[in-house]
């Protein structure tokens, strides 16, 4: 018999966005005659279409797998140089330097930041914030990993800072926050990455919202932080920038800086680790679909993608607009595409659930679903169309009003 790793069993039973596509479909099959009129606010997924600049170049890539002088077999493990380096580009127009070399095209921040915990051993303090994005916890869960929490709060505008007392090894930041909005400011992040090269540890920042920042103050990176090559890790994604849910692709950034002492004294990279990992287990993102990324980060691709951006944008200002005239506190919604709100009445998370979606057809995610700090908060995406946006929120303001 297999030994099976049973730090599994330390997992909750299903995934957040599988339970709550779960609990809705159980409530279309006993309410069939409802299911037409429910609005799906939960899962951050996008609803808009591929912008033409993007499916032009998907097409190039298609064609080009239909000439055997333009076929392609397996990539590089790192992605195209073409698709690393307009990301690299990218950066520069965004004011930070990061190395062609020090990007890796995957297939999403999701699976980068869930297997970025092959790098590390075992009996490192590990500083995760509570709410949080779940793949970080359950990562570390599967590894039997123990997690100190910090506490994102009402009070620290769901912001926490480091406590200088306490000693890390590695820190997940997630900023724009998912799911909370809160997005760091400067001093804030220059604050976190001088407590990371004090304790010599590693931050891994979740950059997946970036591209919903407006206000030109905000870091989008955390590489726009001085010190931060020395003790960070960026993950980024082209599924909410670009609408590549289901396209899927991402990138990593692991710079060359990244060097820790292993108890040997042998001097490990990161880059290097990272790349052996990726070389061992993963065989690249496919070239069509690299093909449009690489065009996302043209003018023309980023000024379509800012412009179904812009509209989840207004999105969210439907739903922080209603919440406002109803009274009901809120976080996030201006650089970020989530809207986080107390449960009215003070319900709990699950009950607010089941609570909007007998009463008013409306599926949003529950703020227990992302760690204790959540239990009294409910999440809503903006990531909706905008008809459907403005319909949830006239059945708010009938349940609410
Ligand atoms: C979310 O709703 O939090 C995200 O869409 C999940 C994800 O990006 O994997």
């Amino acid at each position: 018999m297999p030994k099976l790793n049973e730090n599994y069993l330390n997992l909750k039973e299903s995934y957040l966005f599988s339970e709550i596509a779960h609990r809705t479909a159980d409530y279309v099959k006993n309410n069939p005659e409802k299911g037409a009129q429910i609005i799906r606010l939960g899962i951050g997924d996008v609803t808009r279409p591929l912008g033409k600049v993007v499916l032009d170049a998907l097409h190039e890539g298609v064609d080009a797998m239909s000439a055997s002088d333009t076929f392609k077999g397996y990539g590089p493990e790192q992605g195209y140089e073409a698709t690393r380096n307009a990301i690299s580009a990218y950066y520069k127009k965004n004011g930070v330097d990061v190395d062609t070399d020090a990007i890796f095209i995957s297939d999403g921040a999701k699976s980068d930041t869930g297997n970025i915990t092959d790098l590390f051993g075992s009996g490192n303090v590990i500083l995760i914030p509570d709410p949080v994005y779940p793949v970080y916890v359950d990562s570390n869960i599967m590894r039997g990993n123990t997690i100190t929490y910090i506490s994102g709060n009402a009070d620290n505008h769901f912001l926490p800072m480091p406590d200088k007392n306490q000693h890390a090894d590695i820190i997940y930041i997630c900023s724009p926050n998912n799911p909370t909005g809160a997005c760091y400011n400067k001093e804030q992040l220059k604050e976190w990455v001088d407590y990371a090269l004090a304790n010599e540890a590693i931050i891994l920042f979740d950059s997946a919202y970036e591209a919903f920042i407006s206000d030109p103050e905000l870091p989008r990176s955390i590489f726009a932080i001085e010190g931060a090559k020395k003790c960070a890790i960026e993950f980024c994604s082209l599924s909410k920038t670009a609408g590549f849910t289901g396209t899927r692709c991402g990138y990593t950034v692991v710079p060359k800086e990244l060097t820790f002492t292993a108890s040997t004294g042998a001097v490990m990279s990161l880059n290097s680790m990272w790349n052996r990992r990726q070389c061992t287990k993963f065989n690249g993102t496919s070239y069509i679909v690299q093909k449009g990324a690489e065009v996302v980060f043209s003018e023309e691709g980023i000024k379509e993608c800012q412009e179904n951006i812009q509209y989840y944008k207004n999105n969210a200002k439907v739903i922080a607009d209603t919440l406002t005239r109803l009274g009901i506190r809120f976080f996030g919604g201006i650089n970020s595409p989530y809207i986080w709100f107390e449960c009215p009445d003070g319900m709990d998370s699950w009950a607010c659930f089941d609570f909007l979606l007998t009463k008013i057809q409306v599926v949003g995610t529950p703020g227990a679903g992302f760690g204790e700090n959540g239990k009294n908060f409910f999440r809503l995406t903006s990531f909706g169309n905008y008809e459907k946006t403005v319909e949830a929120m006239e059945r708010f303001e009938k349940l609410f009003g």
